[in-house]
């Protein structure tokens, strides 16, 4: 996805098609949650863990302390837990049942894949327990950060969920019968505020789909469709999009882009409704657009904008062309796929309050991001440098304003953080220290973040590697890496892509080259790894490398810039808050 510059070429992404039919009233969104109970009070957050609809968690937080509901179609007991991996241990988990009109409610952690055992101490408090239609209703509070050896403490970004239910009562507080397949793992953003799944009764659709695209038997395929969006009677606001996943291709699909054109080029019809290959078939045409309007990965659901956001689409002024661009990721060589998935986005002609919209940020897609094997914390990270804010924001001297985020990285990703430099000082937009590959969800911001003209914005990926044999490069396969976050903000700016890339000056005496670049590779394959002082060395070069920074407007290739320098100084680094007890509970 995601195009950059490969070694020193300047490649984009794009295809480009069609669409010109009336536009259909929107039917329902795919995942419009039904909450089928009413929760004790209001609730922030909502989400209905299994498949079937019988667990059902609602959520509230402040600074400290985060409040659970939890009702489920069960008499017999109920339990939830965080995991750091997902699994039943190790876990932090409370278990609860009413029996005769009396609540029953222990704060537990896991010693295996069995009964978890009571706390020494108890740090999850039940506010009540009752009975009510057939279901179990728990209400619970606890603090945040918890630093005892039996429990986990909640941290920005993905939390892993656990839960369970069975449908006797215990007998005794130990001795619970086994749940059976009633369990189930969720990923939740705990500590982000729910979207507002609401829609404007006068809201259309239009959809960005693959059109029976015959699926090549290889590993990786980006496919890109190009469109124009038929006459909206002018601007509108997009204020939602979902995926549209065809049936039994989940397991393929594995992030579709939509890319917007160049705003004001006019478009040939032979470039609507085509079909290529993404980067080396994409007309030059194509190829310009860049600036990211939709982006969903693998495990995402649905985005809302907040209320008084919306992103323009119809403007009279716009070119109204668009590039789909999906990633396939077909390791087995299927042959037989044929697919229709795509994006729908919905819109208003009922203007909210800002103009918001998406800009890119990490490190530029390219084999110069290295990690080589055998680290287990290896850290790659982008900058968008000062020339880039300064020029981007000149016209908001008071910033601009981050409602969301989407981090992206690939499989060796643990971890992706997006922050501020402003003078020096480190701040952070979001943190996901526990970021997971297959629930790349976009997330809001608790609170909104400001970017003024001259920060530098910093995004930084923690890779582990140390199973890995062999260097990993960045590239736009699943097996090679990226370190990307989308920005969401308002009010709209002209900024697409914004990133930066390490040139290992060190290494590379000449600037890099295709033949430098290999051989560097080449060189690293011969490192050992195992040795703690070369990987040291190669971190350190690795920070102190000096960048290309890159910084692409909307218009493509005229507002292309490109600039060399050295890696930002931090004079204050941002310092997370101590999740203290996050090494305990890891089994
Ligand atoms: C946060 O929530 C907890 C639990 O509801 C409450 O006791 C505490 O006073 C709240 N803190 C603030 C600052 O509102
Ligand atoms: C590790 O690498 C360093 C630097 O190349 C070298 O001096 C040292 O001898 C190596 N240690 C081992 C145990 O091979």
């Amino acid at each position: 996805m995601w195009c950059s510059y490969r070694y020193r070429l300047f490649i984009l992404c794009g295809v480009c098609l069609l669409t010109t039919s009336a536009l259909p009233p929107p039917p329902p969104p795919h995942d419009v949650l039904h909450t089928t109970s009413t929760p004790s009070e209001q609730f922030s957050n909502h989400e209905i863990l299994d498949d079937n609809g019988i667990f059902e968690l609602f959520w509230k937080y402040n600074e400290t302390h985060i409040t659970f509901e939890a009702h489920v179609q069960t008499l017999g007991y109920v339990g939830l837990g965080l995991s750091a991996h997902g699994k039943m241990f190790p876990a932090d988990v409370v278990v609860g049942w009413v029996k005769d009109g009396k609540t029953y409610f222990t704060d537990r952690h896991t010693i295996g894949h069995y009964e978890p055992i009571i706390d020494q101490s108890q740090d999850w408090f039940l506010i009540f327990g009752k009975e009510e239609n057939d279901k179990t209703i728990l209400k619970f509070v606890r603090k945040i950060l918890l630093c005892d050896s039996e429990d986990i403490s909640i941290e920005d970004g993905t939390t892993k969920i656990i839960y369970a239910w069975n449908s006797e009562d215990p007998i005794h507080e130990t001795g619970l019968s086994y749940h059976g397949t009633n369990r189930g793992a969720r990923n939740l953003l705990l500590l982000s505020p729910s979207q507002h799944r609401h829609l404007p009764p006068d809201a259309k659709h239009f959809d960005f789909l693959n059109k029976q695209f015959h699926l090549p038997a290889r590993m990786t395929t980006y496919h890109c469709t190009s469109f124009k969006l038929p006459d909206i009677g002018g601007k509108n606001h997009m204020v939602m999009f979902e995926p549209i996943l065809q049936k039994g291709n989940e397991g393929v699909v594995h992030h579709i882009l939509v890319y917007h054109c160049p705003p004001s080029k006019q478009y040939d019809d032979k470039f609507i409704n085509m079909e290529y290959e993404c980067y080396e078939h994409a007309p030059r045409e194509l190829n310009e657009c860049r600036a990211i309007m939709l982006a969903w990965a693998v495990g995402g659901g649905p985005f809302y904008f907040p209320d008084d956001v919306g992103m323009p689409v119809g403007e009279s002024t716009d070119s109204g062309v668009f590039v789909l661009e999906t990633h396939y990721n077909n390791p087995t060589h299927l042959s037989d796929v044929v697919d229709s998935s795509g994006l729908r986005m919905y819109f208003t002609p009922t203007l909210r309050k800002y103009d918001g919209d998406i800009m890119q940020t990490g490190v530029a897609v390219d084999p110069l991001q290295m990690i080589p094997p055998g680290y287990a914390s290896f850290l790659s990270t982008g900058y968008c440098g000062v020339d880039c804010t300064n020029k981007a924001f000149k016209d908001h001297p008071e910033g601009v304003k981050v409602f969301g985020i989407f981090p992206h990285s690939h499989l060796l990703g643990e971890a992706v953080r997006s922050r501020i430099i402003r003078n020096g000082v480190e701040t952070v937009i979001a943190d996901d220290e526990n970021y997971d590959f297959d629930y790349q969800e976009s997330r809001l911001l608790t609170e909104e973040v400001v970017i003024k003209p001259g920060d530098i914005i910093e995004t930084e990926c923690r890779y582990k590697s140390d199973d890995k044999s062999t260097v990993t490069l960045g590239g736009l396969s699943t097996n090679e890496e990226m370190c990307l976050v989308f920005l969401m903000y308002y009010p709209r700016v002209d900024i697409g892509q914004c990133s930066s890339l390490p040139i290992y000056d060190m290494y590379l005496k000449n600037r890099p080259s295709n033949e430098n670049v290999g051989n560097m590779i080449k060189e690293l394959g011969k490192m050992d790894w195992t040795n703690k002082t070369v990987q040291e060395q190669f971190s350190q070069a690795t920070q102190q490398s000096r960048h290309f920074y890159t910084c692409i407007g909307k218009e493509g290739y005229s507002s292309y810039q490109r600039t060399e320098g050295p890696p930002p100084t931090i004079s204050k680094k941002y310092v997370p808050k101590d999740v203290c007890s996050k090494k305990v509970l890891i089994g």
